[in-house]
């Protein structure tokens, strides 16, 4: 304990003031970035999709790490993109290979209208480009870590929805995550396997 007398406490410490520092790239995407829920009728190419499939899960280092941290490096996620009208691509939904940067077609057609119903109708889900899917396969990470396993992947969409919010502000493009949408209904339209979670629904366009 130090000499100072509880009845001194709480203190408020007031921190330097954030405006007055020269702010790095990333403090500035930081303050940039909001939950954006219309979007232009500008193009979204493939690239564009690539880009933020990549910030999602895509592999970042020669040993096979990932852009988002993975307890154990486990790594029970999965991203798909739902792909309404991206330039270069079929509508369709595909899921992300990261270890091939590579996407797999597993559905053919427009997703976005049932996906929308899904999640409440919410409009930006339908307006939007293209949308992601954060699902997880818990199993991979709660073999080693039971029921804690289940928490960690919670963190680890978290980490992956942010890397892509980042992405979105950084480059003129806006996303919302979602998470209010009925989970059957969203495996049934996605024709996910039933091990395969949805947790976050990410709709993608530009500004
Ligand atoms: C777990 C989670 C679920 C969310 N679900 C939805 C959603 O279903 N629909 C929506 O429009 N926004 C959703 N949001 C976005 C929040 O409404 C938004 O982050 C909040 O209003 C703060 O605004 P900001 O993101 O611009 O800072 C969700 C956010 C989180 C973290």
């Amino acid at each position: 304990m130090g000499n100072q007398g509880l009845s001194d406490l709480p203190m408020k410490l007031k921190l330097p003031l954030q405006q007055t520092f020269a702010r790095s790239p990333i403090e500035k995407v930081l303050a940039k970035r909001r939950s954006v829920r219309s979007y232009s009728e500008k193009e979204f190419t493939e690239r564009d999709a690539a880009r933020f499939l990549w910030a999602a899960q895509g592999i970042s280092s020669a040993e096979g790490f990932r852009t988002a941290p993975s307890a154990g490096a486990f790594y029970p996620l999965e991203i798909r993109l739902i792909a309404g009208k991206v330039q270069g691509l079929e509508s369709g939904v595909y899921r992300y290979l990261p270890n091939d940067a590579a996407l797999l077609q597993e559905l053919k057609g427009d997703f976005r209208a049932d996906l929308s119903k899904a999640a409440l109708f919410q409009p930006q889900i339908l307006n939007a480009p293209a949308n992601l899917l954060i699902s997880a396969i818990y199993p991979r990470i709660t073999s080693k870590y039971l029921k804690r396993g289940i928490r960690y992947t919670h963190m680890e969409a978290g980490h992956a929805a942010q890397n892509v919010c980042l992405l979105a502000a950084d480059l003129g493009f806006g996303t919302c995550p979602i998470g209010a949408f009925e989970d059957e209904e969203v495996q049934k339209i996605l024709k996910l396997p039933i091990n395969d979670a949805p947790l976050y629904i990410l709709p993608l366009g530009r500004v």
